[in-house]
């Protein structure tokens, strides 16, 4: 057991989480796409998914979520003067994410940004809030995960669109105080393959037009195959990484909340990592992957049902388009 010499004073205050009260199952879902319960249970796990109605936006949901999170924070709208929210779906190019929820939430005029890092954007959000709060300029951050992936799913690409589901989760970050102590924070990239996961038109190389649409260009595209192998490589690594630069090994780790993309991906990593399945915290049956929702909308239900006890040891890793990844080590 490592002495406890965090390098980070940030803690999480609070957690909270909203999912679309829409439930699509395996079953209802191969009603409109040549696919089977079968099929996607074997494969992924996934046995359903919440999609967000057509006037729900990204920030709407990250507007619940982060209610939620103030609410068992104990603190309000006003102590907020630093908001961050990770998505690859925001409400629109610009303004961010952020600024649409400040004023939803009735925020003073704070610092507001989105970053976009994919499913690891959670856990690079709170990379960049613990050092923004280390500054002392900031005191109290609201780092949100929110995504509406349904808004840019192929529904007519089975490959792709069985995996995904919308859903927020939000936490309350100050310098100090009592909560989960963050201890350390290893994240990383690899530019050298972009077209793995990607989404090709509607940015700047391919602009909306005629036959962006028609070459159904805007839709998320991805080679599952190729993923699977670097998640389980690049997550296994950050891990080893974070828990030797901070004195730790496998063994003191008491929960693993992973990415929620895929069962088989989260087995292959307790094996490389010899962390027991049991310590991985999954409800990706639940919803799918939700991207940068998915780890705080996880934190928040394990909080709920009381799984993570106070004194023990949480590792968080995740990774994603770009190929991202980003893993962090956390004491309940
Ligand atoms: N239903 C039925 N059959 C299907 C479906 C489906 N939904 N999708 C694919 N198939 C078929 C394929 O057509 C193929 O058939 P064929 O052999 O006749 O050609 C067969 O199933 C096998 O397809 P594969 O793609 O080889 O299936 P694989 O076992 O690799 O599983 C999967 C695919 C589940 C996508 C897997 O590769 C995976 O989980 N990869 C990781 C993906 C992931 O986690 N992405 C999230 C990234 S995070 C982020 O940033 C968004």
């Amino acid at each position: 057991m490592a002495n406890d010499l965090p390098n980070s004073t940030s803690v999480i205050r609070g957690v909270g989480s909203y999912l679309p009260t829409e439930v699509v199952d395996n079953l209802k879902l191969s009603e409109k796409v040549n696919t089977s319960d079968e099929w996607i249970t074997t494969r992924t796990g996934i046995k359903e998914r919440r999609i967000a109605s057509e006037n729900e936006a990204t920030s709407d949901l990250a507007f619940h979520a982060a209610q939620n999170a103030l609410l068992d924070s104990g603190f309000t709208a006003q102590d907020i003067d630093l908001i961050i929210v990770a998505t690859i779906t925001p409400d629109m190019a610009f303004p961010s994410t952020a600024c649409l929820i400040q004023h939803k939430l009735g925020i003073p005029k704070v610092a507001c940004f989105d970053i976009e890092a994919a499913c690891s954007g959670f856990l690079y959000a709170l990379d960049i809030a613990d050092g923004m709060l280390s500054s002392k300029r900031y005191k109290c951050a609201l780092v949100v995960g929110a995504e509406k992936l349904s808004s840019i799913m192929d529904w007519e690409d089975r490959t792709t669109c069985v995996l995904f589901g919308d859903g927020a989760g939000a936490a309350i970050l100050t310098s100090g105080g009592g909560g989960y102590q963050l201890i350390g924070f290893k994240s990383g990239a690899d530019g050298s393959n972009p077209t793995l996961l990607h989404q090709p038109a509607g940015g700047s190389l391919q602009p909306a037009s005629h036959d962006s649409l028609m070459n159904r260009g805007h839709f998320l595209k991805m080679n599952g195959r190729e993923i699977f192998k670097s998640a389980v490589r690049v997550m296994e690594r950050a891990s080893r990484g974070l828990l030797a630069e901070n004195g730790y090994t496998q063994n003191d780790v008491d929960h693993v909340i992973p990415h929620q993309a895929n069962a088989r991906i989260v087995e292959s990593l307790s094996q490389r990592l010899e962390i027991p399945l049991g310590k991985f915290f999954c409800n990706l049956d639940k919803y799918g992957n939700t991207s940068a929702a998915s780890i705080p909308i996880a934190l928040d239900e394990a909080r709920r049902a009381s799984i993570l006890k106070k004194g023990q040891l949480g590792l968080l890793v995740a990774f994603g388009a770009g190929l991202t990844w980003s893993a962090v080590l956390v004491r309940f």
